[in-house]
């Protein structure tokens, strides 16, 4: 029988969260993403990688609900003004909320309640806002069997909610901010404040946290695709907690998903920065002519390109971005299709790369 334990407030006992065990994952995962955060440094343009991995996670966590969306799909519909389907949108929604919610840390530092409403609601565009009726529960996807039951009192939850923000967005805790992370992660979710989009809201709190707590520059470290290939592992975790107050396999559970998640940003990044001078020479010694700086850094921040973004990126004619766009695809950097009345010119490679898990 499912039986109801209260929902406690942080921090939990310290001794539970900071075991050899976990000391010792810690370390190593610290290690990965330093790496990362350096590596990441070596790509001229930082847009260009962001918008290249916000995409892919926009993917992978919107696929926890089930969308299936082809990557190429969704580079054409960020490029195309045509109606898109439901499941494009949330993938676009979910892109969105990332870089609202980048945008309003760099700004504040912090996130306050509204804040973490506003990129609720890009995700599901409604507004339904914090749970107010009772009878929200989690169940489990193949028996229907309740595994969890969040607070359903309003005032229970403002009140909860205000002791997660408070520890949020403490920075100077005794605690590592890696651990921290894995703790807020479960406290997020139990709360589970909305009716809906509970889990994609704290996938984004995720890096946003480790933004303020300088673990990284950028939005560049997504644990979606670790907890896709885990989820089972995933739901279990979090029900522990929540029964047993079992902290240690949960938190060695993110804290083994930043380490493996890092590695393959790395590889991702090492990839993408070594096309990136391919890219350069090839266009420099076989097309001089058209050949610019920001020509080419457009072409990897929007793998799917088109004349229009080339007039406006280098506020030239429509005539010269439509030559520099062939000229590329002559030499092989680029290939073109046609959508509908439109022509997309591709950035084949980087597309491989990005594709690539
Ligand atoms: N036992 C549990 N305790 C706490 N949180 C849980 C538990 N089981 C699942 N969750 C969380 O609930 C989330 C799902 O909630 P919700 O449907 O509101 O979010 P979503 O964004 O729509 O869905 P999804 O996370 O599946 O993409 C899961 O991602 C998980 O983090
Ligand atoms: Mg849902």
């Amino acid at each position: 029988m499912h039986h109801i334990k209260k929902l406690e407030k942080l921090p939990p006992k310290r001794e539970e969260v900071e075991t050899i065990k976990i000391l010792r994952q810690l370390s190593k995962t610290s290690k990965v993403l330093g790496e990362l955060k350096g590596i990441a440094k070596t790509i001229p343009n930082q847009s260009m990688l962001v918008n290249a991995v916000a995409l892919q996670e926009a993917k992978d966590s919107s696929e926890i609900e089930n969308i299936i969306t082809t990557q190429d799909e969704l580079y054409k519909a960020l490029s195309t003004n045509s109606n898109h389907s439901t499941e494009i949108k949330e993938v676009i929604n979910y892109r969105k909320a990332i870089f609202l919610g980048y945008e309003i840390i760099q700004k504040q530092g912090f996130l306050r309640l509204s804040d973490i409403e506003k990129l609720q609601n890009t995700i599901v565009e409604n507004d339904a806002g914090i749970r107010s009726v009772a009878g929200t529960v989690l169940k489990n996807d193949k028996t229907g069997e309740v595994v969890y039951t969040p607070p359903q009192d309003k005032k229970e939850i403002l009140d909860l909610l205000s002791n997660f923000l408070e520890h949020f967005n403490l920075q100077k805790s005794d605690l590592s901010p890696l651990i921290n992370l894995a703790i807020l992660h479960f406290q997020f979710e139990s709360i589970h404040l909305f009716y809906d989009g509970n889990g994609r809201t704290g996938r984004i709190l995720n890096i946003l946290y480790l933004i303020i707590n300088e673990m990284l520059d950028n939005p560049i470290l997504y644990l979606s695709s670790y907890i896709n290939e885990n989820k089972a592992k995933y739901y279990e975790l979090l029900s522990k907690v929540n029964k047993e107050d079992e902290w240690e396999e949960w938190i060695l559970y993110i804290l083994k998903a930043v380490e493996i998640t890092s590695l393959r940003t790395i590889e991702k990044i090492n990839s993408i920065r070594i096309l990136l001078e391919k890219t350069i020479e090839l266009a420099q010694a076989e097309a001089n002519k058209v050949y610019r700086k920001e020509l080419i850094e457009l072409l990897f921040e929007n793998p799917y390109s088109k004349i229009e973004f080339v007039v406006q990126k280098l506020g030239v004619e429509r005539k010269a971005a439509s030559r520099y766009l062939k000229t590329l695809e002559e030499i092989g950097i680029l290939e073109s299709q046609k959508i509908g009345r439109e022509t997309i010119y591709v950035n084949i490679e980087l597309i491989e790369i990005l594709k690539k898990n």
